[in-house]
């Protein structure tokens, strides 16, 4: 098993990501350099968004995560990231502010508003965002606790498909910044979240495309005065990674043809489970033969762990042949430690028994 990031892309779809990389010198570490490199195809090109990347403190904090190790303490995490300099912070919950006051004292929040999802593979609508009605007497709180109320945000969902969407989340947007504004409340970002899509199979918009739906909207609903944040995930290193897996098994099952790889869904191809239904392709290094229908599966116990139901794949596949699982560079390696968060450590705890 083997993870390739670089730049591949089997679409044939030039240019469809151009933002440019974030490569700077990060003011809490003076004297360090830190790169964060996405790849070369963001290096080189220019877009729509440059310059609308989000901030480095977002990238920042997976940083703060590494170093405090082993223990998920959201406290000290938010304590080591302001300690740092990490001075902007999202939010949905009066908790969370709370929080923020106590170990971030006077950071900058962007309040998360839910919006629809509608348009994409993956929502998030229902864990996330401000209760709606809520958002203002959120910022009012915000204020009181002595934080700096400083700008909107949402998530069209993951893999979204819609420029529109992005459209819509603005048009919700823009009476609460008016009514935050009409309270003295002068907020500064709109942070337009993730969600842009990657091609696994069928074509989807790029983000010229997205970006010519949002910034007119942007114009529209703010004028000059919101600077506009994006925070793209998979649509920035979905195509940058490539699975590399080994056949371990072939088998006949009733009328079923079953090949089983070295990777499945616990070795970072989750989405492609059902639940998920990413449909991520897969071709294999024989391509000279037939094709026929394989089950995929990864190599665990679980009978879940079947990552494609329809593979075509050629006939003669056998023992120790690769199988290429292509679009694999977002949510993927990034499972093995999901948001910098640990595995829980082990205790034993081992108690006298009385009979
Ligand atoms: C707050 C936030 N921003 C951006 C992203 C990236 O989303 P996507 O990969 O859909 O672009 C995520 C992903 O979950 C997120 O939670």
């Amino acid at each position: 098993m083997m993870f390739f990031c670089a730049h591949l892309d089997f679409h044939d779809a030039p240019d469809r990501f151009g933002f440019t990389a974030i490569d700077q010198e990060l003011q809490p570490f003076p004297g360090k350099k830190i790169r964060l490199i996405f790849g070369q195809r963001f290096q080189a090109q220019q877009s729509l968004f440059a310059g609308y990347i989000a901030p480095v403190d977002y990238f920042f904090y997976r940083l703060v995560c590494r170093q405090l190790g082993r223990k998920y303490d959201p406290h000290a995490h938010f304590q080591r990231a302001h300690e740092y300099g990490v001075r902007r912070f999202a939010f949905d919950t009066r908790i969370e502010l709370e929080k923020l006051a106590n170990l971030a004292p006077g950071a900058q929040v962007i309040g998360r508003v839910a919006v629809d999802n509608n348009g994409s593979h993956w929502p998030l609508e229902r864990k996330f965002g401000i209760e709606p009605g809520q958002e203002v007497e959120h910022f009012l709180y915000a204020r009181a606790l002595g934080l700096e109320p400083y700008g909107l945000t949402f998530h069209v969902g993951s893999q979204n498909s819609d420029p529109q969407a992005w459209v819509r989340a603005l048009e919700r947007l823009s009476p609460i910044w008016n009514e935050l504004e009409a309270r003295g409340i002068q907020l500064q970002v709109i942070d337009t979240g993730g969600g842009f899509p990657v091609q696994f199979n069928d074509p989807v918009p790029g983000v010229e495309e997205i970006a010519a739906a949002i910034l007119p909207a942007m114009q529209r609903l703010f004028g000059n005065k919101a600077k506009l944040l994006v925070e793209p995930g998979r649509g920035l290193v979905g195509n940058t990674g490539i699975m590399a897996a080994t056949v371990i098994n072939r088998a006949t099952r009733g009328e079923r043809e079953w090949l089983y790889l070295d990777v499945g869904a616990f070795q970072g191809l989750i989405e492609m489970l059902d639940f998920y239904g990413f449909n991520y392709p897969v071709i294999s290094e024989r391509n000279s033969e037939p094709l026929t229908p394989f089950v995929l599966s990864g190599p665990t116990c679980d009978s879940a762990d079947v990552i494609k139901h329809q593979a075509m794949l050629p006939a003669g596949i056998t023992l120790g042949d690769r199988v290429y699982v292509l679009t694999a560079g977002a949510y993927s390696n990034s499972m093995e430690r999901y948001n910098g968060i640990d595995f829980p450590e082990t205790i034993i705890v081992q108690k006298e028994l009385v009979y």
